[in-house]
């Protein structure tokens, strides 16, 4: 199958580009190098630099690479950012979307468009874990905007044919070592590879945002899931789709919670480093607890996480550190 990976050359995207070229799809990327690492996309797979809100450049990119399937990473990513500066999520996760779906939309190719979506759409949960029917409240605009295209696709599918699914991810972590990818964000805001800096030496300690939430540690739970555990689940949701499976949204996580100071804790026992840790106050925005429940996405899709230790997700963090950075 031809398939477009926007936000290939960044964390998630690049891991999927190398998830369809092992299963044998042609992939291309569009990637506007906002944040992404031109190394990350393998040699051979084509590359054009484009911002995927010109409806013009991404009809000349379906046409000329005759796409079926869209897998749709392009995003700014960061909550707090997206508070402070709402124009950049608006535009660049809702605009530019809404301009890449015309193109889609006017291709008469493409079969599937798969959206990476966030659990920042529930907000702050009533209960844990997380049900896909769980009332939408993002508490911010990042999470507004990721919300807002979900609802653009459940219209454009009713009312133009249009297959799609939103994937929700939780916390995206671990990396493909092996193939030399990992997550490389500047600036890093993520738990895990902050706690690895602080492991490596290349930050003096790792802050706890919060250390009387009511978890059973008293600091954040969240549901890691390891970056090739999302890629088989876009795989999954392609094959449900061009099945003929129905459209919709589906929580991507592996249904189990880790808080801070178990993230710390692992991290110490793998990494063999001291890693000091700073208790701080807690970070603005931050729900105390988010666990996915995943049956949907079990049931739907034959899909669950195989690779939910902790360890395995640390671990191969923290093996693509050592080797991208010879800490
Ligand atoms: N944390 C710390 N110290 C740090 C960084 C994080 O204690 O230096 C804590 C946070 O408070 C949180 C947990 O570690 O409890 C994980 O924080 P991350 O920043 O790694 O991830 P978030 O849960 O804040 O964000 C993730 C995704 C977002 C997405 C969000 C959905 O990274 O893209 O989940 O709510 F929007």
């Amino acid at each position: 199958m031809r398939t477009l990976v926007t936000g290939g050359a960044g964390y998630v995207g690049s891991h999927m580009v190398k998830a369809l070229v092992d299963v044998g799809h042609q992939v291309v990327v569009v990637d506007d190098m906002s944040a992404g690492h031109r190394d990350a996309v393998p040699p051979g797979v084509p590359f054009v630099l484009a911002d995927v809100g010109s409806t013009k450049d991404m009809a000349a990119v379906l046409r000329d690479h005759h796409v079926e399937a869209v897998f749709h990473f392009a995003a700014k990513i960061r909550v707090e950012e997206s508070v402070a500066q709402p124009r950049r999520y608006w535009k660049g996760n809702l605009v530019a979307t809404l301009a890449l779906l015309d193109a889609v939309l006017d291709s008469g190719t493409v079969q599937a468009f798969v959206q990476s979506s966030t659990a920042a759409v529930y907000g702050t949960p009533d209960e844990v874990p997380i049900d896909e029917d769980h009332p939408k409240r993002p508490e911010s605009p990042y999470g507004e905007t990721k919300l807002a295209v979900e609802r653009a696709l459940e219209a454009y599918g009713r009312a133009h044919g249009l297959r799609w699914a939103a994937l929700r991810y939780f916390n995206a972590a671990g990396a493909d070592h092996e193939a030399g990818l990992g997550e490389r964000h500047e600036p890093e805001t993520h738990l895990i590879p902050l706690v690895l800096d602080a492991a490596s030496g290349k930050r003096e300690s790792i802050s706890i945002y919060g250390t009387s939430w009511p978890t059973p540690d008293g600091t954040c739970v969240r549901d890691y899931i390891h970056v090739s555990d999302l890629c088989e689940a876009h795989l999954a949701a392609l094959d449900h789709l061009l099945r003929g499976g129905e459209s919709g949204a589906f929580n991507l996580g592996t249904g189990r919670g880790h808080s801070v100071r178990e993230i710390v804790d692992v991290a110490r026992s793998i990494t063999g480093r001291r890693i000091t840790t700073v208790d701080a106050l807690p970070r603005a925005g931050d729900p105390p607890s988010l666990v996915a429940k995943v049956d949907r996405a079990a049931k739907v899709l034959g899909w669950s996480a195989r690779r939910a230790e902790l360890s395995r997700i640390v671990g191969d963090a923290w093996a693509w550190k050592l080797r991208s950075e010879q800490v």
